[in-house]
């Protein structure tokens, strides 16, 4: 096509994992625009983002995502056919389970059992001389996430089990041994739930009925059949391990809050507006999903830029919120340009953008909960020292993190309740 920018090249594969996540937003830059075609896994691919582009690319009478997500992303990440593969009435009916899991009432309930980890951790911490934040964040988020799950917790295993659903997430960007990591900590945790689920319904253990365990374990389709038992934990495993990968935004807030500490005090007020702001802006501006995939349904024209049928489209998730069009000196770190944000569905999208009845987020609230629950303790009930490290993040590993993950030292626990 004429119009839209092109990039001339044999395959941008190996582009993708060394840009990382500026791949799509450095060619914007270059090419000053909002959409250029590449090739990228042996295929033609259009890459786009910004405001326009991502409400393009929720529109589901354009862009489907079955046969859009690459098999070693979901034999890792995701879990083979789960909900993130799903278009249409089986998408809809799949994500009304998931959010019906998302009542103020249970996300209260969320944070009171996170608000106890926090604490019972802290309790370890101040006997230890240092701590590494990632890794202990994860353990206790992998802790509440199974207490509200209603998926029992065994002493021996549960940092294992914690440092598995970690691990699904590091495989996302990486080849070699990341990647294997993380395949090997799907095997296993999709074994360990799988059987779980068979207990359950052979009434061998029991769990309330609002928890996440019970919902897969008896959810029926459109059908009104159960889950096949693995696709069951699979979808358990689409609760607990993206809880635990908030980990990776405490560890960023904590950088934040590090490298900006007039915010310390703000973040402990009782009133909670800059908790918010913090939380917003952390979102925003430290890279987690680097761009999401989808692709089209049949032949359309959007601008002038032709789509065809079957081509695989990209949008650029880390750019969008960088994007200078919609925020003003993207790459400083500043709450305060929250006080005025209009909540738009399409600008503010670390976590997929549109509605919650798309593919948008199913776990964006219990996100931004956890967060505030996490800087507020970290701002108001801890003391602690931030010694020497390398905090910097690189955009070419995928998921980014802090080689050091933020160390911490004489941790102690201050007279002010939480
Ligand atoms: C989907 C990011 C936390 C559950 C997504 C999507 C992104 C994302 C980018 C895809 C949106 C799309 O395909 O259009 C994140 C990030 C998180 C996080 C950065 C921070 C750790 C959570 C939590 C939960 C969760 C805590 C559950 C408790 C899900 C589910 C989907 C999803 C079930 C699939 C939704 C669908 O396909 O309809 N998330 N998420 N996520 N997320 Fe999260």
């Amino acid at each position: 096509n004429e119009q839209t920018p092109q990039e001339h090249t044999l395959d941008n594969s190996l582009a993708l994992l060394k840009d990382g996540y500026d791949f799509i937003f450095k060619r914007r830059r270059e090419m000053d625009t909002e959409i250029f075609r590449t090739r990228l896994l042996g295929q033609p691919a259009i890459c786009m983002g910004g405001k326009d582009a991502a409400e393009l690319f929720y529109d589901t009478t354009k862009f489907k995502r079955s046969g859009a997500i690459p098999k070693r992303i979901q034999k890792s990440l995701f879990g083979v056919d789960a909900i993130q593969t799903l278009d249409g009435d089986a998408h809809r009916h799949r994500k009304m389970l998931f959010m019906s899991l998302m009542s103020r009432e249970r996300l209260d309930a969320f944070a009171e059992l996170l608000r106890e980890e926090w604490e019972a951790a802290a309790r370890r911490w101040e006997k230890l001389d240092e701590i590494e934040l990632f890794g202990e964040s994860q353990e206790l988020l992998h802790r509440a996430a199974c207490r509200w799950s209603g998926v029992p917790i065994d002493e021996k295993t549960v940092r294992q089990k914690a440092d598995d659903m970690g691990d699904m997430v590091e495989a996302f960007g990486a080849v070699g041994p990341r990647h294997a990591a993380g395949r090997r900590a799907r095997r296993r945790t999709e074994e360990w739930l799988e059987g779980f689920i068979l207990d359950l319904r052979a009434g061998e253990f029991k769990v309330p009925e609002d928890t996440a365990a019970y919902a897969m374990a008896f959810h029926r389709d459109l059908q009104n059949r159960e889950l096949d038992a693995r696709m069951a934990a699979i979808e358990l495993i689409n609760i607990v391990r993206p809880i635990v990968a908030i980990g990776r935004y405490v560890v960023f807030g904590a950088i934040a809050l590090h490298e900006h500490p007039q915010y310390r005090e703000k973040l402990a007020a009782d009133e909670g507006k800059y908790r918010q702001w913090f939380v917003q802006e952390t979102r925003r501006f430290y890279p987690f999903t680097p761009f999401l995939g989808a692709s089209v349904i049949h032949d359309f024209q959007w601008k002038g830029h032709e789509f065809e049928e079957g081509t695989m489209v990209l949008l650029d998730i880390y750019g969008t919120t960088h994007d200078p069009k919609l925020w003003e000196n993207p790459d400083v770190f500043r709450p305060e340009r929250f006080e005025h944000w209009d909540g738009g569905p399409f600008d503010l999208i670390p976590q997929g953008g549109g509605g919650y009845d798309g593919h948008r987020c199913a776990g964006e609230w219990l996100t931004i909960d956890a967060m505030r629950v996490g800087l507020e303790f970290l701002a108001k009930r801890l003391d602690y020292e931030v010694p020497e490290q390398d905090l910097g993040l690189s955009l070419s590993r995928m998921p980014a993190l802090p080689e050091s993950r933020f160390k911490m030292r004489n941790i102690g626990l201050k007279n002010e309740a939480v």
